[in-house]
């Protein structure tokens, strides 16, 4: 599956699932943009690709401002020397609510991160590759993609929302040499998850057929077979990561 001489742009890399994927790809070989709103984590994920001896630079992004978006993607391109991988997988959650008692911001901003920013970073890389003639992209989707998540309704409509658009821009973009996929996990331990009580974080665990939580490792993988030539007939796809969670 390796990846040399690819140029890779991951988004929400400064935590999580983003940086031990950023961490992956440049394991692979790809030299990598890591891209956060947070300048500090960002920097921390360079630094550790640097010190296996892998290829990053950081820069800045907050995925729902199209400006910054626009910047980003310059900047990238020109850094880069062009943009064969990109990985859409900023996000956030949300406190759970019932949907009368949820207040509007809480879906503007869930919304405005999870599913506008995919869809402004989408537009931003799809520009670039239908230039070069080639690409391969990944959209972070969630379980929360394809069913409910439980007083979840902004999360659960925006990562249906992001499967949904992972489909729409695989078939047009399908006879320009760009495949665009989007990865299904089920819950898994990264900081995202920490700040929810650990009741809650109990309740998913048991939830999860093979009884425990997903690792950023094991995401991160299935992110890196998705981008690289091994998946070369798959596009459109949205791959369950879950444990066994959707058919339970
Ligand atoms: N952890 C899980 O259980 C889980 C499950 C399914 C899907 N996901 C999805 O995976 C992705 C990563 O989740 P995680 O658990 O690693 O989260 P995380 O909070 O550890 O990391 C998310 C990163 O995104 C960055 N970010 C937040 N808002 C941003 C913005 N507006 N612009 C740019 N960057 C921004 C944060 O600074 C952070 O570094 C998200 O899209 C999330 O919805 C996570």
């Amino acid at each position: 599956m390796r990846l040399a001489d690819k140029s890779a742009v991951v988004t929400g890399a400064g935590s999580g699932i983003g940086r031990t994927a950023a961490q992956r790809l440049a394991a692979e070989g790809a030299a990598v943009v890591v891209s956060d709103i947070a300048e500090e984590d960002g920097l921390r994920t360079v630094e550790a690709i640097r010190a296996i001896g892998g290829t990053a630079e950081f820069l800045a992004c907050d995925v729902s401002d199209e400006q910054s978006v626009t910047r980003l993607f310059d900047d990238a391109r020109r850094i880069l020397g062009g943009l064969d991988l990109a990985v859409n997988n900023a996000g956030i959650g949300h406190t759970p609510a019932r949907l009368h008692e949820m207040p509007v911001e809480t879906w503007d901003q869930v919304l405005s991160v999870d599913l506008r920013g995919t869809f402004l970073c989408l537009r931003a890389e799809l520009k670039i590759m239908t230039e070069i003639g080639h690409g391969s992209i990944v959209n972070m989707a969630s379980n929360a993609g394809v069913k409910n998540a439980p007083q979840m309704a902004a999360y659960t409509a925006a990562k249906h929302g992001v499967v949904g658009l992972t489909k729409n821009a695989a078939l047009q973009y399908a006879r320009d040499d760009i495949r665009v996929n989007s990865v299904c996990p089920g819950t898994v331990a990264t900081p995202g998850i920490a700040g929810f009580p650990d009741d809650i974080r109990q309740t998913w665990a048991d939830l999860i057929p093979m009884g425990r939580l997903g690792t950023p490792e094991e995401i991160a993988a299935s992110i890196a077979f998705l981008l690289s030539d091994d998946a070369g007939f798959i596009t459109g796809t949205n791959l369950l990561v879950d444990g066994g969670l959707m058919y339970d």
